[in-house]
């Protein structure tokens, strides 16, 4: 292992911004809009926003911890901040969780590539029942979605081959400002539409009537997939930060950062949507079958914005997804080549074939193929529901108990305040978050699940 393999970010403002860009993704500008929609608009942001203070913040501060004491990929970091074997299995799970997040979000990053291909052709335009077909017929061809997924997981591979510094941290300094321009001016675009008012007051006025406890829950498992947590990514990415980082602060930074980009999403979807009356609560197809059709519709007077809005979009979203999908490669990257002692670069190609071959299954399970098909699920919302129900959230109970109750508290409060330069207040906020507030959450969680509560 050449020295520069390990070579950790080069700024702080580098870190902060790759951290970010994993965060920053389809979770952001494809779920949040579909679920806000769905869990009655400024309601679930409530809860949603309660969800990341709780246990999004003392979460990402955890793997934080774990990943910059050790240094190294996410199993080895594990197995020396726990000193036994055991909890390396937790750093194991969290590798094979992103592998098979990355297959499947290819297949949907992948489809942003063909929208986006449509969109510079012309558009999909025409009557909605036209948008829906076009969606239908491209997504159960058996070649041209399965093709994008591998186009995708192999730009993908070309970025992180090149290492931390001169490929995540040079690309996420590019990409995330272009994200946020873009996403500005889609947010300018969509509010000056006429009747766009009701979109911003559906996003920012909550009615508390649709509030249950699935919000709760829909809120939850959304905030552990945007702050990608229980992967093991964020101690990846931490065990590149300098020493002097400060973890809270960067934790929060990122929430923040992650919630500005998920409110803007939802400032750019749905005034568009209200201003042509359409309620965007469509479920996971909505930016696919709704949103053409609103652009088409929106700006039907304007025929070259429409068409400039909507390559701008589909831009938008490829790009937020190609930040995320470099964490999760980088994950198995680097624990394929500390723990197989190979070079990067075969790590990376280890890693690259591994998630083509699932993320091809999942684009082949969706009309394409039966094969995988199981209990009436596509093996895309198999491997979705598997991850962000189950994977996700019991890799970040493990870890807090590991942090919580395991390792000395002496050596998580030398890593937390940073040698005491952190104030002690916040440090026993993070410690009764960490040692009761997550694990009581998670394990109601799955006690919901089961269907015992
Ligand atoms: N946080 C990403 C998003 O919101 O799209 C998804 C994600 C990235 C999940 C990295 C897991 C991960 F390891």
């Amino acid at each position: 292992m050449s020295n520069n393999s390990r070579a950790g970010f080069a700024t702080k403002f580098g870190a902060v911004l790759a951290t970010a860009g994993s965060a920053v993704g389809l979770g952001n500008v494809w779920r949040f809009p579909y679920m806000t929609g769905h869990d009655g608009g400024a309601a679930f942001i409530l809860v949603y926003i309660i969800c990341v203070l709780m246990l999004g913040i003392p979460g990402m501060i955890s793997e934080f911890i774990i990943g910059r004491h050790a240094g190294s990929n996410a199993a080895r970091a594990y197995r020396r901040l726990a000193s036994g074997k055991w909890w390396m299995l937790v750093g194991v799970m969290g590798a094979i969780t992103s592998m098979i997040i990355l297959g499947f979000y290819a297949v949907i990053a992948g489809w942003c590539l063909q929208y986006l291909y449509a969109s510079l052709m012309g558009g999909i335009s025409g009557d909605a029942a036209y948008v829906a077909e076009y969606f239908k017929e491209f997504t159960t061809d058996p070649l041209m979605p399965a093709v994008w997924t591998v186009a995708f997981i192999v730009l993908t591979h070309l970025v992180v081959v090149k290492g931390v510094r001169s490929g995540i941290e040079k690309v996420s300094n590019l990409l995330m400002p272009t994200l946020f321009i873009l996403l500005i001016i889609i947010v300018i675009a969509s509010c000056m539409l006429p009747g766009a008012w009701r979109g911003v007051d559906f996003l920012l006025n909550p009615d508390f009537s649709k509030m249950n406890h699935n919000v709760f829950l829909d809120a939850l498992g959304q905030a552990f997939f945007s702050l990608s947590l229980g992967t093991a990514c964020l101690c990846t990415y931490a065990s590149y930060f300098k020493r002097s980082a400060n973890l809270s602060k960067t934790a929060c930074q990122i929430a923040l950062i992650d919630m500005l980009v998920a409110i803007l999403a939802g400032l750019m979807i749905f005034p568009a949507a209200f201003s042509v009356g359409i309620n965007p609560d469509s479920g996971p197809s909505l930016i696919f079958i709704t949103l053409p059709n609103v652009f088409h519709e929106a700006f039907g007077s304007m025929p070259v914005i429409g068409y400039v809005i909507s390559i701008l979009f589909y831009m938008l979203l490829a790009l937020a997804a190609l930040t995320s999908t470099i964490s999760m490669h980088e994950i198995g990257t680097s624990f394929l080549y500390e723990e197989l002692h190979v070079s990067r670069r075969t790590g990376a190609t280890i890693e690259t074939v591994i998630c083509s071959v699932i993320g091809i299954m999942c684009a082949l399970s969706c009309g394409a193929s039966d094969a995988f098909v199981f209990f009436g699920k596509s093996l895309l919302d198999c491997c979705d529901f598997f991850t962000a129900q189950i994977l996700m959230p019991l890799g970040a109970f493990l870890t807090s108990i590991l942090l919580g109750w395991i390792v000395p508290r002496r050596l998580v409060h030398r890593e937390f305040t940073n040698s005491g330069t952190v104030s002690r207040h916040v440090w026993r906020i993070y410690l009764f978050a960490v040692r009761f507030v997550c694990p009581i959450c998670i394990i109601a969680v799955f006690l919901h699940q089961a269907g015992v509560i």
